[in-house]
């Protein structure tokens, strides 16, 4: 599930679902998102903060939610992510053990990530017979070139902190223990900061691209519903259900 709390004007959200890795599922997506709106307008938070419980960040979208998710005319997934690349005051995560699928594409968003030396990166949405989102598609190759987006996304091998730090996805690399309060304290230099300043270099770091993300965003998640549907993905999901390896061999 999704919890929240306010402290110093920093405002933590935690992915919190321990058992399945915190999995993401339409439910949290939503109660996320609504985080994200509410914070906005509030003038007591001038940072978002987001986290892990239980020792992982996130292992991505939920499996079991693909399917429902593909039927829906705005799932939570979209606007979730439409919240994230629009919300306007600074964004920081602390990123432990997992960070996968939309636990990597979402770092394109925050304006620092501080990750733990032992955090596994992965994007697999082309073993899932899926295609990249979040944005990534757009952001990754502009900001670390083709050859390692397409390392990333498309071959999409687990990959480790020092990389990520190389690509610019994360700012700081620290012992695990030490990760929260890592970000904890560059949450509280930013809240402490004129907030109307922060606010309008961040608008002005992203003007050359924020209005095509939307757009971007929207696009890959129609793809992406689209995929679900498709055999590609069908056998992924089945293989990752059946907990056995997937079998692509047979398709054109
Ligand atoms: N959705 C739903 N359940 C998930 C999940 C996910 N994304 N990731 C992990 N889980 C569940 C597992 O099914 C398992 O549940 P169970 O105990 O009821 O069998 C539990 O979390 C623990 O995961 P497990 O696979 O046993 O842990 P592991 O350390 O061996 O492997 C992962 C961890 C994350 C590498 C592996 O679970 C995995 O590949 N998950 C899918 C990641 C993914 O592709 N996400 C979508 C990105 S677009």
């Amino acid at each position: 599930m999704i919890s929240t709390s306010l402290e110093n004007r920093v405002l933590t959200i935690r992915f919190d679902r321990a058992d399945k890795k915190n999995a993401i599922t339409n439910e949290m997506y939503t109660a996320a998102e609504q985080a994200l709106l509410d914070s906005v307008e509030n003038n007591d938070v001038r940072v978002v903060m987001f986290h892990g419980e239980g020792g992982n960040f996130t292992s991505g979208n939920d499996m079991a939610s693909f399917l429902s998710m593909a039927t829906m005319k705005q799932p939570p997934v979209l606007t979730f992510l439409l919240a994230l690349a629009r919300f306007p005051k600074p964004i920081v995560s602390a990123v432990n053990g997992l960070a996968i699928g939309i636990g990597t594409t979402m770092l394109a968003h925050c304006d620092y990530v501080v990750a733990s030396d032992d955090v596994r990166f992965k994007m697999p949405f082309v073993d899932l017979g899926l295609c990249p989102e979040g944005g990534s598609s757009l952001l990754f190759p502009r900001s670390m070139g083709y050859a390692q987006a397409s390392e990333l996304l498309i071959l999409g091998d687990f990959f480790d902190a020092q990389k990520a730090l190389h690509v610019g996805l994360v700012n700081k690399v620290t012992a695990a223990d030490d990760v929260l309060a890592q970000a904890t304290r560059v949450a509280n230099t930013l809240a402490a900061k004129p907030p109307a300043a922060v606010r309008n270099a961040k608008a002005m770091l992203r003007q050359d691209y924020l209005a095509k993300l939307d757009e971007v965003v929207t696009t890959e998640i129609e793809q992406l519903c689209a995929m679900v549907q498709g055999a590609e993905c069908q056998e992924a999901l089945a293989a990752f259900a059946q907990k056995r390896a997937p079998d692509f061999s047979a398709f054109a």
